[in-house]
C-alpha cells in the first residue's frame, strides 16, 4: 500500500470517533424469550467484584484506545440500572480518567422499570447519563407476566414520571410485537401508549425466539402460538404508519426518533465505525478487526486482578474489500442508506465500481434506489433485504 494512503487511513481512524460499550451480565430474573448472556444468580459482592474488574480492564486495555474520542458510552445488558449509583459513577470516573470522551457524548444506561428509584436515577444523572433506555416491551400485565417480566404496566408508567422529574429528556422505550397469541389490536393499544407517553426514541422490536430459550420450547411444543408471518408483516406496517403519523421517523428497520433523537450509539454499530466493549462476553472492532470478550464472568474477574487482560476470541480479520462489505450490509438497514463518497474515503475503495454488476441487478428489481451518492433499500428491499445483502458477502 502506497505510504501516504496508509498514513491517510491511520489518521483516519486516530481522528475519528469511536462508540464505548460496557456489558453489565447480571439480571434479578430471566425473561422467557431472552437469550442475551445474563446470569440470575449473583450477590451485591459479585456485582462489586465485576465493576472492580470492569475499571481493571478499563485502565488495561488503555493503550489501545487511549487516542480515540469517545461519543457515546452505553450500558447495556442484562440489567445495567442493578448498579448503584457508586458503582457507575466509579465505571464512568475510570472511563474520563483514561480515555478521551467528547464533551457531548451520549451516555446511556438500559434500564428495567423494576429497577430505578428516584435517588438512584438521581446519580447516575450527577455522573454524567443523559439517556435512559426502558425495557418496557408491553403495557398490559397479561403479556408482561407471558414475557417473565419482573414489572407491571404500573411500575412503567411511575418510573417514566420518575424520569421526567429528574430531568431526562432523552428517554428511550423498548417494544416487543409479535408475542404469542398477540392481536393486531393489542399490538396497536401498546404502541398508542407508548406514543402518549411521548418519549423521544420507540425501538419496536420482533420477537426472536431461540430454540434455548423457555418461550422458545413452548413454542417448538406448541403449548404457544407465534402469529403468522401475514400478520406480521401488517403489524411491522402498521408500525411504521403510526409512528410515523406521530412524528416518529423511522430511521432503521426497528427504530424510530423525533427529530434530533436518533440512537448515536446504534449508528455507530450501523455505520460499520470502530467501537470498544468492554467486560464479559462483549465485542470489540477497531478497523478490519473483531474480538470477543468471552463470556466465563470467574475468568474475567481473576485474570484482570492479576492485572492481565481478559482473554478474547478472534471473530473476524478483515481487509479493505471484506470492510466495504461488511459497511454495505450494516449501512443499509438505515432508511438513509450509505453513501459512495463516505464508503471510498474509508476504504479507498468505491462501492459503485466494486459492485456494480449487483447494484444495478438490485436496482432494476426494485430493491435498491440510487439518489446522487446515497444508496438505499426501497420498501420492497426492507422485506427482501437478506436477497440484497447476500450478493455483498465477500
Ligand atoms: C438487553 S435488553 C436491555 C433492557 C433490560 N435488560 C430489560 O429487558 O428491561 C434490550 C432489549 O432487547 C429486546 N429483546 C431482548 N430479547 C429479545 C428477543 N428475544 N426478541 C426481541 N427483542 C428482544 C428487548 O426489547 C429489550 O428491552
Ligand atoms: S430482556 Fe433484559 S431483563 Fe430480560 S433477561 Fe434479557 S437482558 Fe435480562
Amino acid at each position: 500500500m502506497p505510504l501516504c494512503r496508509l498514513w491517510k487511513l491511520i489518521m483516519t481512524r486516530k481522528d475519528s470517533p469511536a462508540a464505548l460499550y460496557i456489558h453489565i451480565p447480571f439480571c434479578v430474573q430471566k425473561c422467557s424469550y431472552c437469550d442475551f448472556y445474563s446470569l440470575e444468580a449473583w450477590d451485591s459482592s459479585c456485582l462489586q467484584s465485576y465493576v472492580d474488574a470492569l475499571t481493571g480492564e478499563i485502565r488495561l486495555r488503555c493503550h489501545e484506545w487511549g487516542e480515540r474520542c469517545f461519543a457515546s458510552i452505553f450500558f447495556g445488558g442484562g440489567t445495567p440500572s442493578l448498579l448503584n449509583t457508586a458503582q457507575i459513577a466509579t465505571i464512568l470516573d475510570s472511563i474520563y480518567r483514561y480515555y478521551r470522551v467528547h464533551p457531548q457524548a451520549e451516555i446511556t444506561i438500559e434500564a428495567n422499570p423494576a429497577t430505578l428509584g428516584r435517588q438512584k436515577l438521581r446519580g447516575y444523572c450527577y455522573a454524567g447519563v443523559n439517556r435512559i433506555s426502558l425495557g418496557v416491551q408491553s403495557f398490559f400485565d397479561d403479556e408482561l407476566l407471558l414475557l417473565g417480566r419482573i414489572h407491571s404496566a404500573q411500575d412503567v408508567y411511575k418510573t417514566f414520571d420518575m424520569l421526567r422529574q429528574a430531568g431526562i429528556d432523552n428517554i428511550n422505550l423498548d417494544l416487543i410485537y409479535g408475542l404469542p397469541n398477540q392481536s393486531m389490536g393489542r399490538w396497536l393499544a401498546n404502541l398508542r401508549k407508548a406514543i402518549e407517553l411521548k418519549p423521544e426514541h420507540i425501538s419496536a422490536y420482533l420477537l426472536q425466539l431461540e430454540a434455548s430459550t423457555p418461550m422458545g420450547q413452548q413454542v417448538q411444543h406448541k403449548e404457544l402460538a407465534l402469529p403468522d408471518d401475514e400478520l406480521l408483516l401488517q403489524m411491522y406496517h402498521q408500525t411504521r404508519n403510526l409512528l410515523q403519523e406521530s412524528n416518529y421517523f423511522q430511521y432503521e428497520i426497528s427504530n424510530f426518533a423525533l427529530t434530533g433523537r436518533t440512537c448515536q450509539h446504534n449508528i455507530f454499530y450501523w455505520k460499520a465505525y470502530d467501537y470498544l466493549g468492554l467486560g464479559v462476553g462483549a465485542v470489540s472492532k477497531l478497523g478490519g478487526i473483531r474480538r470477543l470478550n468471552q463470556a466465563a464472568i470467574e475468568q474475567y474477574i481473576k485474570k484482570v486482578e492479576q492485572h492481565e487482560l481478559p482473554p478474547q476470541t478472534l471473530l473476524e480479520s478483515m481487509d479493505e474489500h471484506e470492510q466495504l462489505a461488511d459497511a454495505i450490509i450494516m449501512g443499509l438497514r438505515m432508511v438513509e442508506g450509505i453513501n459512495r463518497q463516505e464508503l471510498y474515503h474509508r476504504f479507498g475503495l468505491d462501492p459503485y465500481s466494486r459492485y456494480e454488476k449487483e447494484i444495478d441487478e438490485c436496482i432494476n428489481r426494485e430493491l435498491l434506489l440510487q439518489d446522487g451518492d446515497m444508496l438505499r433499500l426501497t420498501e420492497k428491499g426492507y422485506f427482501l433485504s437478506n436477497e440484497v445483502f447476500y450478493r455483498f458477502l465477500p
